[in-house]
């Protein structure tokens, strides 16, 4: 099935977070995230999880990876705690899953396990003014080299609000069309294309 990876970072820095929330506010990006989740498998990160709005995403199933055995996430009816990859490995020769961060969690998938690496990648790039940042920044430097060599752009930009987003695609892979084209449907929507 395919992974898709999904992050907004700051042009230039590759910034995604800090403090435990993302430095910038555009409405329109994140609705753009949380309409290309909808109703879909989501991994990612505790503190990322921890980030989520009442430690959810709307009719999301969420795989949240934790070294801590004990995690208690939010709604155990949908809601995983997993302490490694296994268990991603498994849910993955069944469904699409969404990889939503944060920074640990870009760079391991990015660069892992050839299996698990996304074949969809989903840039947004944010060019505006950050709010001050804390001293946990988290950046994903290493998850972009990846992306400018082993993956090529498919799509248009599409600018809106600051933000220009596209679509990329691991080279060598075939993904289904209807993946593609539900995130462009959400990525057009009110776009200027570039
Ligand atoms: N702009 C964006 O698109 C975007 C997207 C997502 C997140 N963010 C931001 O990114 C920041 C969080 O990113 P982050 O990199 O600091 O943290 P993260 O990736 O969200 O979470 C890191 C945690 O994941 C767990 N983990 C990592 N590797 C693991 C492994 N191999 N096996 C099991 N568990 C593992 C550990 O949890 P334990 O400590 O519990 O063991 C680790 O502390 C926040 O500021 C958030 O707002 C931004």
């Amino acid at each position: 099935m395919t992974i898709v990876a999904m992050w907004c970072r700051h042009e230039g820095d590759n910034v995604i977070g800090t403090g435990g929330s993302i430095p910038w506010s555009v409405a329109s990006d994140a609705k753009h995230f949380l309409d290309v989740v909808k109703g879909q498998t989501v991994v990612c990160g505790r503190k990322t999880y921890e980030s989520f709005k009442d430690r959810t995403l709307p009719e999301c199933e969420i795989f949240v990876l934790t070294r801590d055995e004990g995690y208690a996430v939010s709604d155990a009816a949908c809601h995983y705690a997993v302490t490694g990859l296994k268990e991603i490995s498994e849910v993955v020769e069944e469904k699409d899953i969404y990889i939503a961060g944060g920074a640990v969690i870009y760079d391991l998938f990015m660069t892992g396990k050839e299996k698990l690496k996304p074949q969809v990648v989903v840039d947004c790039v944010y060019a505006g003014e950050m709010e001050s940042l804390a001293e946990d920044v988290a950046e994903i430097s290493v998850s972009v080299k990846t992306l400018e060599k082993n993956y090529r752009r498919i799509s248009p930009f599409y600018c809106q609000d600051g933000v220009k987003s596209a679509i990329y695609l691991k080279k060598g892979e075939f993904v289904e069309q209807k993946v593609l084209k539900r995130i462009v449907e959400i990525l057009e929507q009110n776009a200027v294309l570039a």
